[in-house]
């Protein structure tokens, strides 16, 4: 069964190796295990404000202790990260790119693509985060050109909280950080090279993957695509729905989803209500209309920097496969209502 969740991921994500798809507690495991496992001292890395702590924790850890030197860049107007920047930014000691496919803040779609391509040039890792886009935004980690991809099951996979991992590509050599059993060759003193054993220690995750199994199965039935243009259409239908649109404070282009059908993002918006601290919003949407949302800085504090809303945060507004239209009427009006609109 926990070979079968590897298969049906590894055609998901458009990765060749199911065997070197490694589980993890979560996304922040693989993310770890990854940083971790890859850089070395002397090492220069390449992040950019956009990323979840999951990223941003263990190389500013790094840094502090004297181990890697790192390059934080900034994003656009566009929430997007310049492949052009990424180039600019790569020294003669750069080992890895780590950044995210999908801000789980602006909801904006990384190029990761044209980021992969650039590290193949010049032979460093990739690492993407797919926390927020994994089941949600297609991803070929052949075609994208990306080493290393991070992803949590309690997403857009569809699976139970708990449960994640890394696929490992060919070209990364990741250090062992978890060793012991692998229910496997015992006789070897240390942890054995071969996949997934040589990131995979210990009694596995077992109901939980079967969970994940059964999240990946329904997302390769339906299409991730059609998951993608279901939660576009969500957040038209929010974004037309309003009538407080004009006096929200916006983060993510709320123009882009209404005219231009949501290009470039996924099913999540970022607002404010002036006069309402986020917190408060959030509670209100909760006890009042049964609404959840999430608010405040949404463990990426550089991203609300880069917006401007540090250390306050927005309320996020997240749409997902079971969202339906009648929810998204419900939630503006409700944010109606908190604005004093209806
Ligand atoms: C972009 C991003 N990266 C990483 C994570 C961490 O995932 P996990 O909690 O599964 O470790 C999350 C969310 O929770 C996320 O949104």
């Amino acid at each position: 069964m926990i070979n079968d969740t590897r298969r049906l991921l590894a055609r998901l994500l458009g990765f060749k190796h199911p065997e070197r798809i490694v589980f993890g507690h979560n996304a922040t495991d693989g993310l770890n295990m990854a940083i971790k496992g890859i850089l070395c001292a002397g090492d220069h890395a390449i992040t950019s404000v956009l990323e979840h702590n999951s990223v941003s924790r263990p190389l500013n850890q790094l840094e502090n202790d004297g181990v890697i030197t790192l390059t934080r860049l900034e994003a656009t107007s566009d929430h997007l990260i310049d492949p052009d920047e990424v180039r600019r930014a790569i020294r003669k000691n750069t080992r890895l790119l780590a950044l995210t496919h999908v801000s789980n803040v602006t909801g904006t779609i990384q190029p990761v693509g044209a980021i992969g391509r650039i590290a193949r040039e010049r032979d460093l890792l990739l690492l993407v985060d797919a926390a927020q886009s994994a089941g949600v935004v297609p991803i070929d980690m052949e075609q994208d050109a990306v080493d290393l991809l991070a992803f949590t099951g309690h997403k857009g996979l569809l699976g139970p909280t708990g449960t994640g991992g890394l696929a490992v590509g060919e070209r990364a050599e990741v250090r062992p950080w978890r060793e012991g059993g692998t229910g496997g060759d015992s006789t070897r003193p240390v942890q054995p090279e071969e996949f997934p054993h040589r990131l995979e220690g210990g009694t596995p995750n077992v109901f939980g993957i079967a969970g994940l199994r059964e999240g990946v199965r329904l997302l390769l039935e339906r299409g991730v695509e059609s998951v993608l243009a279901h939660e576009r259409a969500l957040l038209g239908t929010f974004v037309t729905s309003l009538q407080s649109r004009g006096s929200l404070e916006w983060y993510g282009a709320d123009r882009l989803i209404a005219e231009r059908g949501g290009e470039r993002r996924v099913g999540l918006v970022g607002i404010n209500v002036p006069g309402f601290a986020p917190s408060e919003v959030g509670a209100i949407l909760d006890e009042r209309f049964d609404i959840a949302v999430r608010p405040g800085l949404h463990c990426a504090p550089y991203a609300h920097k880069h917006l401007g809303t540090y250390p306050q945060g927005t309320v996020r507004l997240s749409a997902g496969i079971l969202t339906t239209p009648e929810d998204m009427r419900r939630a503006a009006a409700a944010v109606d209502e908190i604005a004093g609109a209806s």
